[in-house]
């Protein structure tokens, strides 16, 4: 896919449904008792892989274009699977299953692509293991694919721990928290800053008694899930793309409506704001038990920043295109803290830099970041997305900013977490 300077993005737009809210309406939906109805769920490969997991695990799901209407089973319904279970590219998807079948009675094996299977799962089998449960990464490299064997005796095997997290992490949060759902007593995770709290806000909603204090959610076992609606907001991870293009593309106004505004995942909100962006959020209200707005952004002079701390589990994910604005802020960008980045879909903070330097950015990378020095113009180069959704958007908009041609390798991949990415952007450009 090619892309080239564009002169004006006008108009009026509504990004797909949250991707971490999608996959928990499923699994949560699976786990309660009577039909949860979803609308707006994301039709992302990854949320379609959560979807084709629970199947295999005995759950009724209809999947249609107005709404998913899952048929749960309750906390101990699930069945044990024929098949490896595919988690495909999801990382979401691999890490929480696993605090699930954890609690289970029966045995299971997860795998995934290629991507999968190099990202690191010691991180969910250790808490998982002091917990009791046997779960095993089966090459003995602490990736997929894992077997986990939840049986004892025809019993959970789980005892609650006290989990004290070395990463900000809501995946390895969730899976503990799911977990503790089979424990014989209540579970905790403390986490070094507060990571996205999507599985908090909505296990509650289906009658979970799970709290949070601080840095610290904690869970009570054996709750009775009973199903609900979930109303899925935009997801402010897709919407980050078009904002950093109204603020970059000359001449352009761009509103998105209905982004889910939830402060664990606005930081790039607040970035933008600090690098002087003109970003208005409007009718601001609570949908489906979580802050959703719209945003209102127009083209804009930006400044360098310092990114780092309590700041950075809240847009991790948008990193790479705050990276690709950086580029185009005058004065330095510092972005630190931001480790995790290397294990993501894939190491964005080589792929981003290295990606950068060949748009002739000035850009190094550091341990645990980038530093940017901002205010040169781009040229367009060949970009190999490495298949990672995340990377293919963030250069697809670098591109509408540089000079010259930017070609995408890959750039299927946007099918993940954004299906129509590219027809959405075509609609906006004047
Ligand atoms: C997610 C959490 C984040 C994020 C991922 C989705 C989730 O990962 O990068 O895209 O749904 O819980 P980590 O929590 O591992 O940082």
């Amino acid at each position: 896919m090619k892309f080239s300077r564009c002169s004006a993005l006008r108009g009026e737009l509504t990004v797909p449904g949250d991707k971490s809210i999608s996959h928990r309406a499923v699994m949560f939906g699976a786990l309660s008792e009577g039909t949860t109805e979803v609308t707006n769920f994301l039709q992302g490969a990854d949320c379609l892989s959560t979807i084709d997991c629970f199947r295999r695990m005995g759950i009724e799901i209809d999947n249609t274009p107005e709404r998913i209407l899952i048929h749960g089973k309750g906390l101990h319904g699930l069945t044990a699977p024929t098949t490896i279970l595919d988690t495909g590219n999801s990382g979401t998807t691999t890490r929480l299953i696993s605090g699930i079948l954890s609690g289970q009675t029966f045995e299971s094996v997860l795998n995934g692509d290629a991507s999968i299977q190099t990202r690191p799962m010691k991180r969910i089998i250790d808490p998982l293991t002091r917990m009791g449960a046997d779960i095993i990464s089966m090459k003995g490299n602490g990736c997929a694919p894992l077997q986990i064997n939840g049986s004892c005796h025809g019993k959970s095997r789980l005892h609650g721990i006290h989990y004290q997290s070395p990463v900000a992490s809501a995946q390895v949060k969730s899976c503990i928290l799911l977990a503790g759902l089979y424990a014989d007593s209540p579970t905790s995770v403390t986490e070094p800053y507060v990571s996205r709290n999507h599985t908090e806000l909505m296990l509650s909603g289906f009658g979970a008694d799970i709290r949070t204090e601080g840095t610290t959610a904690s869970i009570c076992p054996d709750p009775h899930l009973t199903a609900m609606k979930v109303e899925v907001p935009g997801d402010i991870s897709s919407a980050a793309y078009f904002i950093a293009a109204g603020l970059m593309v000359p001449d352009s106004e761009i509103l998105i409506r209905n982004v889910g505004i939830n402060p664990t995942r606005d930081g790039i909100l607040r970035v933008i704001r600090d690098m002087g962006g003109d970003l208005t959020v409007l009718n601001e209200k609570i949908s489906g038990g979580e802050p959703v707005a719209d945003l209102l952004v127009r083209t804009s002079d930006l400044h360098g920043t310092v990114i780092g701390g309590a700041i950075i589990p809240t847009l991790i994910d948008e990193l790479p295109m705050i990276a690709v604005l950086a580029c185009l802020a005058k004065g330095t960008t510092i972005i630190k803290d931001a480790q995790e980045l290397k294990v993501k879909e894939s190491n964005r903070i080589d792929v981003v830099v290295n990606n950068l330097k060949s748009m002739g950015a000035h850009i190094e990378a550091t341990e645990d970041g980038m530093i940017i020095e901002g205010g040169y113009p781009l040229h367009g180069a060949v970009i190999d997305s490495r298949l990672d959704h995340r990377i293919a958007m963030s250069f697809a908009i670098a591109g509408l900013a540089a000079d010259g041609e930017t070609e995408i390798l890959g750039a299927d991949c946007v099918k993940i977490s954004f299906p129509g990415f590219y027809e959405m952007l075509g609609k906006l450009q004047k």
